[in-house]
């Protein structure tokens, strides 16, 4: 069975987020979608909350599972016996950032995760979840990047 972790902060999950997940649905047999439980961040949305959006967000797709994470994503990716790791390309600023990432990955976990790469829909290129952060912390429209249930839960965070 062919199974991916795509890891992420997903806070908040976005459509170019979504894009990523549907995509890499359809080329693995199971996808996990993990979020990383970062300790030395204060999120918008508590883990347990991102689960659940999450799950709501991806509830027509049932190959993917929802997950999350502390720690490296090594040691997660080799205890679940998970040998791919999924990640977005935006755009080339993101390339470098990622491609440390994935070659670091490698290296820690001698050679058993890789990193597979998918390049952003144009659509959602300029895509990301601080940027609806900060749209949404001034009562900006927020619609076009996040789907509606979570419009609602992203304002009420910001007292709308
Ligand atoms: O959505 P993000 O914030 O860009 O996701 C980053 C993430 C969670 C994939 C990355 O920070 C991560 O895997 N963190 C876990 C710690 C780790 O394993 N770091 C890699 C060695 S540099």
């Amino acid at each position: 069975m062919r199974a991916a972790i795509y890891p992420g902060s997903f806070d908040p999950v976005t459509f170019g987020h979504l894009d990523i997940i549907e995509r890499a649905a359809a080329i693995f047999d199971e996808l996990t979608v993990s979020i990383l439980n970062n300790t030395t961040k204060t999120p918008l949305f508590s883990v347990e909350e991102r689960v659940n959006i999450l799950k709501e967000a991806t509830k027509h797709l049932p190959n993917v599972k929802i997950d999350s994470f502390s720690g490296l994503l090594v040691d997660y990716a080799m205890q679940k016996d998970i040998h791919v790791s999924v990640r977005g390309l935006r755009a080339i600023t993101d390339f470098e950032y990622e491609l440390q990432i994935a070659q670091t990955n490698n290296k820690l976990s001698g050679g058993s995760l890789d990193t597979v790469f998918l390049t952003t829909n144009l659509e959602y290129s300029y895509l990301s979840s601080s940027s609806v952060r900060e749209i949404a912390s001034f009562h900006g429209d927020i619609s076009q990047f996040v789907p509606a249930f979570v419009v609602e839960k992203v304002y009420e965070k910001f007292g709308f």
